[in-house]
């Protein structure tokens, strides 16, 4: 590693949904301290940083993305103690901690929120969004929409005026232009990053700040009642870069933090516009990899328009899982072995930007089916029949074949994947075919060579229909990756100088020995992941 290391930008980072990693006291939910006993395996994989989705106190309306206090940690995953212990146990093993801050709404059952809602006079009244109905208070005061389902307003009888959320009614939505609000924002950022915490993702941040005249957003077609309309009024508005620009300032005013923001609705130049000096490292384009169908022409063009969106100070990131969509095995129909999600890992981990990880990824786990009955997500519930709830990836994560695959020593709060008799760490860590390994030297070859980390990114191909191709160079290496996307054979015509280089493989999941190119074609297996290093 060289001096310039820079954990968020040459690292790789692993998100954690803690409820369902490690359940430590048998309660059937995952813990901080089941995490803690779980970090020599995260330093022996490799990563270099946790993303823990939220573990503020929360009554669960959507499993702590609806927090009832800002500054401290859900009893159920323990304690402030044990909190500051996995920040100092992970950092002792070079791991950083990234905390999920959720601060466009609070839960119904923050203090503040059951201040604002005793009364008109109330001082916290204003920090959250009230309005009186249109028409007399018989209908809501405009036509916005909840993304989980329903009118964004609800009644409050006491009152008798609205209060406004774009996720659960659970789910209030602050008043980012009080003041007040603002300057209490404000310090969850200290308060943590004086605890040791390096970094931030911020939940839908740029839902923060609503039109000031609530106006109604225009019509357009749509499936569920929410797409309806151009969602021009009720997220990403301008007041939001002073946010930005404040939070970045703070988080500079301390060594190497980091934040990178959720955007929600907003496409890749939306999400660009978010970052870069001044503003966040990183926000997720989801439209990368995330959203992009199974095909290299796809996601090349797909990660060369998040380039092209981003200002030059700004750095890509590229995510394939995390907890809200369906998991890439299950996505691109893996099938029983896990050759393609090699094939997956190795363009996550060897393309230009920075990984996220999402846990289970390195074990291909897929998503769980649940019945009715077993649904927990409220956009699950809601929307049911239709298959959009997001419990299917957030089942236990899958440690060895004793019940509950060694997650809990009792039923989990949400059922484990039947396939964690086969498919799980103990099993594949003994089996070198096995994806985890595949994983752990992906990540080890990122590490090794600072070239695919930093180093120029070169595709090989305009509009690549079977095989992704590209070259990461710096100074000191050039390395050739081609990632065969297709079931059957490929050949890439590379001819001219790259033949005649003399190259290393360091890495293929199909060749055994024999020659690399033949007549300038380079071959390739079904799903073969071929890395060359000039030599
Ligand atoms: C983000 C989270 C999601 C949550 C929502 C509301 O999209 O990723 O899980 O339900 O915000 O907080
Ligand atoms: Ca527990």
């Amino acid at each position: 590693m060289t001096d310039e290391w820079l954990w968020w930008k040459d690292g790789v980072i692993y998100q954690i949904y803690p409820r369902s990693f490690a359940d430590s006291n048998g309660d059937g939910i995952g813990d901080l301290p089941g995490i803690i006993g779980k970090l020599d395996y995260l330093a022996d994989l490799g990563i270099d940083a946790i993303w823990l989705s939220p573990i503020n106190p929360s009554p669960d309306a959507d499993f702590g993305y609806d927090v009832a206090d800002y500054k401290d940690i859900d009893p159920r995953y323990g304690t402030m103690d044990d909190f500051l212990q996995l920040i100092r146990a992970a950092h002792q093993r070079g791991i950083r901690i990234i905390m999920d801050l959720v601060l466009n709404h609070t839960s119904e059952e923050h203090p503040w929120f059951i201040e604002s809602r005793s009364s008109l006079e109330n001082p916290k009244r204003d920090w959250y969004i009230w309005r009186s109905g249109a028409e007399g208070g018989q209908k809501p005061p405009n036509r916005w929409q909840s993304v989980f389902g329903g009118k964004a307003w609800e009644f409050d009888e006491r009152t008798g005026q609205y209060y406004y959320h774009m996720f659960t009614r659970q789910q209030p939505d602050l008043n980012w232009r009080n003041p007040e609000v603002y300057t209490e924002m404000m310090s969850i950022f200290r308060y943590w990053a004086d605890r040791g915490v390096d970094g931030f993702r911020l939940d839908v941040f740029n839902n923060y700040f609503k039109d000031a005249h609530f106006r109604d957003n225009p019509k357009k077609i749509g499936i569920r009642p929410f797409d309806w309309q151009v969602h021009l009024y009720d997220t990403n508005q301008p007041e939001m870069m002073t946010a930005v620009a404040d939070i970045r300032s703070i988080l500079d005013s301390y060594a190497e933090r980091y934040v990178v923001g959720e955007t929600f609705l907003a496409d890749t130049k939306m999400t660009a516009s978010y970052c870069g000096s001044g503003k966040f490292h990183a926000a997720f384009d989801f439209y990368s990899l995330l959203k992009t169908t199974w095909n290299p022409g796809r996601y090349l063009h797909a990660m060369q328009r998040q380039d092209d969106a981003l200002p030059v100070d700004a750095w890509p990131i590229h995510v394939l899982n995390n907890h809200d969509n369906p998991r890439i095995a299950t996505r691109i129909r893996a099938g029983k072995d896990d050759e393609k999600l090699k094939v997956a890992a190795a363009m996550l981990l060897t393309v230009r930007g920075t990984p996220f990880m999402y846990y289970g990824e390195e074990l291909g786990m897929r998503d769980i089916q649940v019945s009715r009955s077993e649904i927990q997500d409220p956009v699950g519930k809601h929307y049911w029949p239709l298959p959009v709830g997001r419990d299917g990836c957030r089942s236990p994560m899958q440690w060895s074949a004793e019940p509950y695959g060694g997650f809990s020593k009792t039923t989990p709060w949400l059922k484990i994947h039947q396939n964690y008799l086969s498919r799980n760490v103990q099993a594949q860590q003994a089996d070198p075919d096995s994806l985890l390994n595949f994983y752990k030297y992906l990540l080890n070859l990122r590490r090794s060579y600072a070239a695919l980390r930093g180093g120029l990114f070169i595709p090989l191909h305009h509009e690549p229909q079977r095989v992704l191709s590209f070259i990461r160079q710096d100074n000191d290496h050039r390395i050739l990756v081609a990632l065969n996307l297709a079931r059957g054979r490929s050949k890439l015509a590379l001819g001219g100088d790259i033949t005649r280089y003399q190259w290393d493989v360091l890495l293929s999941n199909k060749k055994k020995n024999q020659p690399l190119f033949e007549k300038g074609w380079l071959k390739l297996e079904g799903y073969e992941v071929c890395i060359l290093v000039q030599k």
